[in-house]
């Protein structure tokens, strides 16, 4: 504000003259003809007592009290020399000075306030870029002016009579050289949306020196294609077969929409009845603020009517939208309909679900659970030993006996690279697109017996761990196997003999 170089002002002053005066109020804005009390205090009886007011320096004693400054306060022997002031006048604007004796020494000693005399600034002016209508979401930038008041004036925003506290820039307040009178401006920005059509950008003034405040404003307009009011299919429900059917849908335009309604292969506009005559498009009905109730009204609603869908297109300058509506003989379900919320709500919950079901699918498939490890090593061991080397398989039929079973985690670990191997293996000729994938699921006795494949070359036995039901069963005697028949000799002679490479 600008008092604030005032007072800084006074404090200086106060602290060069060394001697404190305690003056009350430091500031205060009245208008022409109000009253102020200025009060200083020290804390030493006083023998004399000056004010200055404006340019003149009044004598103040408790005795005299006429005229517009006289003495105020508890009297000189309390240290307190005041004065009452009326009648403020226009040339008083400025400080207001006490000058007291000095409890020692010869110099008198000053306070100071500053008396601001209130004068009513120009009337608002609302300046914008000369545009007379908006498009939903165009930005609206506009500027307030108030200028010559004393002190500046208070700039409110307000839509109507909403206050507007988004998008609002920071005041600035300037005055001409030479001159006390302030001038503010403020900025606002602001997205416009389709509710601002019809409101009017309103720029409050208020002012010490103004009983009423004052107003400049500008009437907005705002356009956007159509659309509706709510998401989601449109079904009309409670219709009666045989009874007269309306087919409501509330949209919203601006500027107001012209309405097509697609009935079978028929088009409906408010100037075309249907062939029969039975269906007939309304007009849309205004409902204020841009929404309007568009209808279709069926004289008796037959049985194809309620199966068929209905399609209204609305159309405006700013573009066309279609909407699909289907009539429903229910009643509308009481409390079926869900929020936004809901739904998405429902549908996260879905997709945590499908994520976390592929998730077990996955890990069962690779083998990548932890408890995986453990459970697969048994087999193993009780496999690997019993199985005749084939000519294809695995390092896990080669290695269990050369396996150092040292610890843990390093069997684990071992384990985990083989079934990494293995998948990486298995993946590898998968692609191949020929191939054929068979499970076979056998009993570890069966599995032993079972005469390998003929072309022993053509067969890849991949160990499979079994799933969950088998965990709790004691050490299980069973293992699975995915057969891999390559359909070609020569495709699978190479991945055959890069295993044993492996191996080796
Ligand atoms: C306010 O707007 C006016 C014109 O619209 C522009 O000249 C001025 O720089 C703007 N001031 C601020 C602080 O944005
Ligand atoms: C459709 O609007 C009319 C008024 O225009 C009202 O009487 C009727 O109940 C409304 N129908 C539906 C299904 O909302
Ligand atoms: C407009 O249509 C809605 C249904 O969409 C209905 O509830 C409302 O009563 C209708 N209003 C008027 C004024 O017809």
């Amino acid at each position: 504000m600008a008092v604030l170089p005032a007072l800084f002002g006074l404090l200086l002053a106060a602290f060069v003259s060394g001697q404190n005066v305690d003056i009350t109020p430091r500031e205060a804005v009245r208008r022409v003809g109000d009253e102020v009390t200025v009060l200083c205090k020290v804390a030493y009886p006083i023998d004399s007592c000056r004010m200055t007011v404006g340019k003149v320096s009044y004598r103040l004693l408790p005795s005299v009290q006429e005229g517009d400054v006289v003495y105020s306060g508890q009297g000189l022997e309390q240290g307190e020399c005041g004065a009452h002031i009326r009648n403020v006048r226009e040339e008083w604007n400025g400080l207001v000075e006490c000058v007291l004796p000095p409890s020692t020494g010869s110099i008198e000693i000053v306070g100071k306030m500053a008396l601001v005399v209130a004068r009513a600034p120009s009337p608002p002016l609302l300046l914008a870029p000369p545009q007379p209508v908006f498009k939903e979401g165009d930005v609206l930038q506009a500027q307030c002016v108030v200028a010559g008041g004393r002190p500046a004036a208070k700039i409110t925003w307000m839509l109507d009579d909403i206050q507007v506290v988004d998008g609002l820039h920071q005041p600035i307040i300037t005055s001409e050289p030479g001159s006390d009178l302030k001038t503010i401006s403020q900025n606002i920005t602001r997205h416009l949306l389709a509710d601002d059509g019809n409101r009017r950008l309103v720029c409050k003034a208020e002012h010490e020196a103004m009983d009423q405040p004052r107003f400049a404003q500008r009437q907005l307009q705002v356009i956007y294609p159509p659309k509706r009011t709510e998401p989601g299919p449109i079904t009309i429900f409670g219709l009666k077969l045989g009874a007269e059917g309306r087919l409501n849908v509330t949209i919203r335009a601006n500027p107001p929409p012209y309405v097509e309604w697609t009935v079978g292969d028929q088009r409906l506009t408010p100037l075309r009845v249907s062939e029969d005559g039975t269906i007939t498009a309304l007009e849309p009905e205004a409902l204020g603020n841009g929404y309007y109730n568009c209808t279709l009204l069926l004289a008796h609603i037959a049985k194809e009517d309620v199966e068929r869908t209905y399609y209204l297109k609305v159309t405006n300058d700013l573009g066309a939208e279609e909407f699909a509506v289907r009539l429903s003989t229910m009643d509308e379900p009481a409390g079926v309909e869900l929020g936004t919320g809901a739904i998405v709500g429902i549908v996260i919950a879905v997709l945590v679900l499908l994520v976390a079901v592929f998730l077990i699918v996955f890990a069962k498939a690779t083998d990548r659970w932890c408890f995986g490890a453990g459970r697969n090593r048994d087999q193993t061991k009780s496999s690997g030993e019993s199985t005749p080397a084939g000519d294809v398989l695995l390092e896990s039929r080669m290695q269990p006996t050369a396996r150092p079973s040292d610890t843990e985690s390093a069997v684990a670990g071992k384990e985990r690279s083989r079934l990494a191997e293995l998948t990486a293996r298995v993946r590898a000729v998968l692609p191949k697109g020929k191939d054929k994938v068979q499970a076979t699921e056998a009993a570890a006795g069966e599995s032993e017996d079972k005469p390998l494949s003929d072309d022993k070359k053509n067969v890849v036995y991949a160990e499979l761990a079994l799933g969950e039901a088998a965990r709790d069963k004691p050490p299980p005697e069973t293992t699975e196997y995915a057969q891999i028949v390559y359909t070609t000799a020569t495709e699978t002679a190479k991945p055959a003999e890069e295993n044993k490479d492996k191996e080796t």
